[in-house]
């Protein structure tokens, strides 16, 4: 099958397990291969419209869990009474704010992403901005011992956040996952096992 065959098929496929995009297969297979999601866990997914991967962590961590998304752009399916959604722009969302819904995570997924402009260098710069908005609030947000997965577009600086990741987390890598298209500039940064921050120093 031809690329875009595959595209397409996978599109057909969502629609018909019932997710709001072809994007939740490839947070299913980092999720089959990096056992991320299990029932009960509190999960923050950034950069959540139209609601995959939302849909996804909802059925993955079930009733006793809590799944909470932001997007500035509204969510375009209902959840169950376990996700949650803030309409906001990362950019100007506090850690505080999120502590609204849980006081830490086990897991945060971004797969936040700038609207593309087709100028490569400033989509580039701008999907590096929102994803080291989005590393800085899981390290803010995550228990000890929990996951991240973030979203961003290859480019220079990348390199300097994935070396953050890496000492965040016993486990930081990159990975680009099957289900992404091969001429997509898009990779997915991970880090498993976030070492406990430093208590803050007493005066
Ligand atoms: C690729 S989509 C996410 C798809 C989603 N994971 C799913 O499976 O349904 C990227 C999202 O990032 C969001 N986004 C872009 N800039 C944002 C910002 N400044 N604040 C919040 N969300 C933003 C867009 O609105 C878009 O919905």
């Amino acid at each position: 099958m031809t690329r875009r065959g595959q595209t397409d098929a996978r599109y057909r496929q969502a629609k018909q397990d019932g997710f709001a995009a072809r994007s939740v297969y490839k947070l299913a297979e980092m999720d089959k291969r990096y056992q991320l999601l299990r029932p009960g866990q509190r999960v923050l997914d950034l950069g959540a419209h139209p609601g995959s991967w939302l849909q996804y962590a909802c059925e993955k961590v079930g009733p006793s869990g809590l799944a909470v998304g932001v997007d500035i752009q509204p969510l375009a399916v209902s959840l169950p009474s376990w996700g949650r959604f803030l309409q906001a722009d990362l950019l100007g969302v506090e850690a505080e704010d999120l502590r609204a819904f849980a006081p830490a995570y086990d897991v945060v997924l971004s797969d936040v992403a700038p609207r593309t402009t087709g100028v490569m260098h400033a989509d580039m710069a701008r999907s590096l901005e929102l994803t080291a908005r989005a590393v800085d609030l899981a390290l803010m947000l995550l228990k000890p011992g929990g996951s991240l997965v973030a979203k961003v577009y290859f480019g220079p600086e990348v390199e300097d956040l994935i070396h953050r990741v890496k000492a965040a987390f016993t486990l930081g890598k990159a990975h680009k996952p099957e289900a992404s298209r091969s001429q997509s500039k898009e990779i997915y940064i991970l880090g498993r096992g976030f070492k406990a921050r430093p208590a803050p120093a007493s005066s």
